[in-house]
């Protein structure tokens, strides 16, 4: 079985967004350290085509995922830029009941059954896993199926926010696999799922 893998940026305080989502107020701690030695040097495969692009990485290889899938309000982001595959190097899925066609050949939309089209995912005989790009509502509704977890955490505290998880209250047991410093304070934990 590969991995799915939630890899999210948040708050100190455990948010990934203002309430309406918003997460652009954590890009100024995307310094050079974080990115070179962290983003483009580990996770370059979480970079967008679009941000891969003007840093010149287009070309580098995938090192830990060759499969996205995200929700379609996350989505709508990369489509309100006009990028329709905002990640091209992966095969991208998105999920959405209201998305009736594709806006790419190269976006395959998941409108049933999105845990067992995870599930199917996971299966399969491939050595890269799945990237859980978010938002809270999509990762809420494939909690059970996460089965690792790399959070960025940003050095700001938002009071209120958007949650990690959209979903009901649950204790799922994780173990701590690696934490990563860096200078500006961002702090990375990595945790795999105790089954
Ligand atoms: N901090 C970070 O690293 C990070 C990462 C990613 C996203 N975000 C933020 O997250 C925000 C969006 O999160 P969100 O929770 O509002 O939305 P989301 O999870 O990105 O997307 C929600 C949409 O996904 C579809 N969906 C969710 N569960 C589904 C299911 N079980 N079956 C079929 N479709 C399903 C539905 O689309 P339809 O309505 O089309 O049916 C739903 O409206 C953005 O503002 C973004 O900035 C932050």
């Amino acid at each position: 079985m590969r991995k799915l893998t939630y890899f999210i940026a948040c708050s100190i305080d455990g948010f990934i967004g203002a309430p309406d989502g918003d997460a652009q107020f954590f890009m100024p701690f995307v310094d050079e350290e974080f990115l070179e030695d962290f983003l483009k040097a580990e996770y370059p495969d979480t970079l967008s085509t679009h941000g891969r692009r003007p840093l010149g990485i287009d070309d580098l290889e995938n090192r830990h995922f060759d499969t996205i899938i995200q929700g379609r309000a996350s989505y709508d982001l990369a489509l309100e830029a006009g990028v329709t595959s905002p990640y091209a190097h992966l095969r991208e899925y998105v999920a959405s009941r209201s998305l009736k066609e594709s806006p790419d050949p190269h976006v395959e939309i998941v409108a049933d059954d999105v845990l067992g089209k995870v599930r199917e995912l996971k299966a399969e005989d491939r050595e890269l896993g799945i990237y859980l790009c978010g938002g809270s509502q999509l990762a809420g509704a494939l909690i059970d199926e996460v089965d690792e977890l790399v959070i960025k955490t940003y050095p700001v505290v938002l009071g209120s926010g958007m949650p990690m998880f959209g979903s009901g209250f649950d204790v799922a047991e994780f173990t701590l696999d690696g934490v990563r410093v860096f200078k500006n304070g961002v702090l990375v934990r990595t945790y795999s799922r105790k089954r």
